[in-house]
């Protein structure tokens, strides 16, 4: 399998489209690249830009503002990107001189000016906390200068923005509740480049979350860089709450009290949540889950290798055992509950021995999905400025392999267990393959496929007795 991943990253890169406002002439092309949260951010961009006159539109040609919300966790990923950059700018030259095209997101925060200096292909650059300085910055552009806000906030959420739904099929939406990530891994540029840790206020979330209710969707997806490391004590860093008054400490509330929240608010709403760090993972995480039938049974909850020697080269704040008495305590508080991981092959000095130790734990956790990646050294985190990246690519390449097929079988064991079980499943699209049948997925996160009977429609929950599995996707019939 050459891909990096089993499960593949939704809607990358695809124009984003859907708002039509009347009276907006101008048009905005914006594509999203990384993380679901990148596209969150892309449906922000696009909600203030509303105000500034654009639709969105996916044609290239006709663009006045050409936009793209890029992603610098690995070299892979921006490599993709300067493609489409030079794309943009040969459109550009060829057929609309007029096009402006600006850089957002992850690799704007991190090259910040070389982009306008080095590179030339870009008007305009905006850091992940700078979008609500859009309208200024396309100001200075519209008069013929090149604009750039790359500053890291301590403060902004974007609580106040309503996001504009792009590319959505009005069933399932993201909602950010944190932006940022304190834990400073080893190899992640994460840190450096979306800032520290801050949370959004829970009023906003479950208002966003209300709307998008009245709005006929039916499935949230709960988002942080790490969610389950969620503090609202009234606004400010995360690292900074020890400074915050009594009472606030007090009433602060933690990510398993806003999943409460958010579950009792919404008792008919899906809740789903990403990402879990395991070391900011809590038993009264697992208890909410365990307690509201609205939050789905699934635990994205990356590892990144099973060895501890790794884990402490990779500032991961946990060991092997520990990650294991995690698993062991999901399994004892929510048995139906699926996990996936993500897993880094050849950190730098890995060994042979390392790498049997991260396929034993596979083993031991038998995984429901997985998101698989060799190792990218990343500019500016400490395992560039102090660990040598020493392990060939051909052997990070096989371990990969292995792990994949590993994954591959574990993922086809995991869906086996639900031949013959009825699931409940959120229909959210029509089946690709054939037109008369639905596709949707069970709280598992499965994907479950069954043909239409006439009587349900896109949103419904309906039970699906499972017949058989494909390597990726349950098949059933509607009961
Ligand atoms: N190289 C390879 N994979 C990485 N990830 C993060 N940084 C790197 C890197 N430098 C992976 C981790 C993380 C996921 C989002 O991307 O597995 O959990
Ligand atoms: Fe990519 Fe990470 Fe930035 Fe998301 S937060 S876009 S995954 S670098």
């Amino acid at each position: 399998m050459a891909s990096e991943h089993v499960i593949e990253e939704k809607k990358q890169g695809q124009a984003l489209v859907t708002n039509n406002i009347k009276g907006n002439t101008k048009k905005l092309f914006i594509e999203s690249y990384g993380c679901q949260m990148n596209m969150n951010d892309s449906e922000i961009v696009a909600a203030i830009l509303e105000t500034q006159g654009y639709n969105t539109t996916n044609k290239l040609e006709e663009a006045d503002l050409v936009l793209v919300n890029t992603c610098s966790i690995r070299e892979k990923a921006e490599q993709t990107i300067r493609k489409r950059l030079q794309k943009y700018n040969r459109v550009k030259i060829d057929e609309n001189p007029k096009m402006k095209i600006g850089v957002l997101g992850c690799m704007a925060e991190r090259l910040k000016t070389k982009f306008l200096d080095e590179e030339k292909m870009v008007d305009l650059v905006v850091g992940p906390d700078a979008y609500k300085d859009l309208p200024n910055l396309l100001k200075e552009v519209e008069e013929g200068r090149d604009a750039i806000n790359v500053i890291l906030s301590k403060e902004e959420t974007y609580g106040d923005i309503s996001p504009v739904r792009l590319n959505s099929n009005g069933v399932s939406a993201f909602v950010t509740i944190t932006r940022g990530c304190d834990n400073m891994c080893t190899f992640c540029v994460v840190p450096f480049t979306r800032g520290r840790e801050r949370s959004r206020d829970p009023k906003s979330i479950i208002d966003e979350a209300k709307d998008l209710w009245n709005k006929g969707f039916k499935e949230i997806t709960l988002l942080g860089q790490n969610a389950d490391s969620y503090l609202w004590y009234g606004g400010g860093l995360k690292k900074e709450f020890k400074k915050a008054s009594e009472i606030a400490q007090q009433t602060a509330i933690d990510f398993a009290k806003l999943l409460e929240m958010v579950a009792t608010a919404l008792p008919k709403m899906r809740i789903r949540f990403a990402t879990s760090n395991p070391y900011d993972m809590h038993e009264d995480v697992l208890h909410a889950i365990a307690n509201h039938d609205n939050i789905c049974k699934y635990i994205h909850l990356p590892v990144q290798s099973g060895s501890t020697r790794i884990l402490k080269k990779m500032n991961r704040q946990h060991t092997r055992e520990e990650y294991i008495e995690l698993i062991d305590k999901i399994r004892t508080i929510i048995p139906d509950c699926a996990i996936s991981h993500d897993i880094i092959t050849g950190f730098c000095t890995e060994t042979e021995e390392d790498h049997q130790q991260t396929l034993s734990l596979m083993d031991y956790v038998k995984y429901d999905f997985g998101f698989m990646f060799a190792y990218s050294e990343r500019p500016g985190t400490l395992a560039a400025k102090k660990m040598p990246d020493d392990v060939p690519l051909e052997v990070k390449k096989r371990r990969l392999t292995e792990i994949i097929n590993k994954q591959m079988a574990h993922s086809k064991f995991r869906l086996e267990q639900f031949i013959g079980k009825t699931v409940e499943v959120l229909i959210d699209g029509v089946s690709k393959k054939n037109k008369e049948e639905w596709k949707g997925r069970n709280s598992q996160n499965a994907v479950v496929v069954f043909p239409k009977t006439g009587s349900e429609k896109l949103g419904d929950l309906v039970h699906v007795k499972i017949n058989r599995a494909t390597a990726a996707t349950l098949i059933g019939e509607k009961i």
